[in-house]
This record gives structure tokens, sequence and C-alpha cells, in this order.
């Protein structure tokens, strides 16, 4: 059993989504305790391509390409500099076959995965139902549902070889709560939970434990990308009266992936500075 202090050493881990807000901020968690880290995304600071790709992945990805809040190859070197092995890979979570050569490279490499967290996402579509965009429908249910589950099939062979491994997979206050105005994030982000508890079964013979982190309002670009009257009155339902940091994010997910969580799996954890209680 492992000490506090390096709680990951040794253990090897893929982050999807991982070139900002919460994604880049576990990726940096995972790595100060210990673990060596692939920072994976669609839009690396590096790639010459980023503009097209940005173009194809919505408002949110033209957004961050324009304005280079881009942070793969960034993190990559700053995990490096802790004394950690890390790459950053660009890898679109919709695209199966790239998923399942990323993890190759990875085994390849770093020899393992003990940790995968599915953490890529969209949260640039909100509209009530008669706006709501069957496109963006389609892309949604395509990255944070079919994303998660392209990954998770890609590296279960290899924890179950292993018998061990640990996945994150992560929902939404939406999805636990509904969204006005985001039908589809919200149904993706609840059927993460059902995803997240079916695994949990099946991984439990294998020891792989899978879990939901349940996040409420937490600072990233893309949350403060999104309209400020808005995003108050979000504030202000949480308890606490703030948001929360990517790192309470990383936080809960540096525990839950380490063997100091070895008996929990199948549970929504929440970090949502309490915004699912009943204020008034
Ligand atoms: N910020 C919040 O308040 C909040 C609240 C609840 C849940 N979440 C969830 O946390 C996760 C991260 O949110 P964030 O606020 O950091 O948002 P973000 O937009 O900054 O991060 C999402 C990342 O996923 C990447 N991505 C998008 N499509 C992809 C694809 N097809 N393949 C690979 N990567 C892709 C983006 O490039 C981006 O780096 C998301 O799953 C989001 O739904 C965020």
């Amino acid at each position: 059993m492992s000490s506090w202090d390096n709680l990951l050493e040794g253990k090897v881990a893929l982050v999807t989504g991982a070139s900002r807000g919460i994604g880049r901020a576990d990726a940096l968690a995972l790595a100060k305790a210990g673990a060596d880290v692939v920072v994976t995304d669609i839009l690396l600071e590096s790639d010459e391509k980023s503009e097209a790709e940005a173009e194809r992945f919505g408002p949110m990805a033209q957004v961050m390409q324009s304005t280079n809040v881009m942070y793969a190859n960034k993190t990559e070197k700053q995990i490096t500099d802790m004394g950690r092995r890390s790459m950053a890979i660009k890898m679109d979570v919709t695209n199966k076959e790239q998923v399942e050569n990323v993890v190759q490279r990875v085994i390849d490499q770093f020899g393992k995965i003990d940790i995968l967290i599915n953490n890529a996402g969209t949260l640039d579509h909100v509209s009530q139902l008669g706006y709501q965009n069957d496109e963006f429908w389609e892309r949604d249910l395509r990255v944070n549902l079919t994303g998660a589950f392209h990954c998770t099939k890609a590296v279960w062979p290899y924890m179950k070889a292993q018998k061990r491994g640990s996945i994150i997979n992560m929902s939404s206050v939406a999805g636990t709560l509904g969204g006005f105005g985001q039908a589809s994030y919200a149904t993706t982000k609840g059927g993460l939970l059902s995803f997240t508890k079916s695994m949990a079964l099946e991984g439990a013979r294998y020891n792989i434990n899978v879990n939901a982190i349940v996040p409420g309002i937490i600072d990233t670009e893309a949350f403060n990308l999104g309209n400020p009257e808005m995003n108050e009155r979000m504030i202000n339902r949480t308890a606490f009266k703030r948001p929360g940091k990517p790192e309470d994010i990383a936080n809960a997910i540096t525990f839950l992936v380490s063997d100091k969580a070895n008996y929990i799996t199948g549970v929504e954890l929440n970090v949502s500075g309490g915004i699912e209680l009943f204020t008034f």
C-alpha cells in the first residue's frame, strides 16, 4: 500500500481533453503525485493543422484555438520538469482507430496503462429544445459518451491482463440534476453515470475500479466563456457561493485513482460546492 506521499509512484495515466481546464489540472496533479502522464487532446499548440481541426470541432474549439488557449505541449514539459515521463499526443476520442493507436503507443513506450481519465467533453451547445442543433446533439453524444466508451474499451484488455486499473468518467451536475438548455449535454453526462456503474460491475473481477466525478461549477477557461449573468446565478446556487477550482477536481481524482481508494467503485463523487443541496 502506497504512502500519502507519491501516492501514484510507478503508475501510468492517460488523460483525455487535457489541453486546458480540468483535464490539464488532472494531468499535472497525477504527475505531482508520482505518475507518468500522457496528455491527449484534439488541440495541441504545436499542431500546424489546429486551426482546421478547431473548425471541425465547433465554436468553443475555434475560440480556444484563435486565442491560443492550448497547453498540451506545455503540460507535457511541466510534467517532465517534475522528473516524470510524459507525452502530448493529438487524439480525438470520437475516432476509434486513433484511440486504439494512441493506447498502443502508450503501451509500447510506457509498458502499461494504470489510469484512464475520460475528461474530454463539449460545453458549447446551450439552447432550449426547439433550438437544439441536430448536428451538435450527435456531436455531444459522440464526444462525451461514445468517446469514453472508445477509450475505456481500448485500455480494458491491458488493465484486465494486469488485474489492476482505475478509470474516471467526468460527469456533471447537469447529469444528475438535469440542465435547462442542456438537453444533449445533460443526457450524455447522465449516460456516463450508468456507463460508470456498468463498468464498475464488469471491472471488479479484474480489480478495475470505475468511478465518476460530478463537478459543479468549475472556474475553467471554458466556463468563463459562458454568459456572465447566467454564470453568476449558477455560482449563487452553490452552498459555498463560489466556483470550484480545476485543482479541486484534480485532488479528488488523485485520491480516487490511488490504491487508497481500492475499495471504492461505481460511485458518483460530487465535487460541486453543494450545488445540489437545498439552499434558500
Ligand atoms: N467547467 C465546469 O464547470 C464543468 C462542470 C461540470 C463538468 N465539466 C466537465 O469537465 C470536463 C472538462 O471541462 P472544462 O471546463 O475543462 O472544459 P474544456 O472545454 O476546457 O475542456 C474540454 C477539453 O476536451 C477537449 N475535447 C473536445 N472535444 C474532444 C474530442 N473529440 N477528443 C478529444 N478531446 C476533445 C477540448 O479540446 C478541451 O481541451 C468536461 O467533460 C466537462 O463536461 C466541467
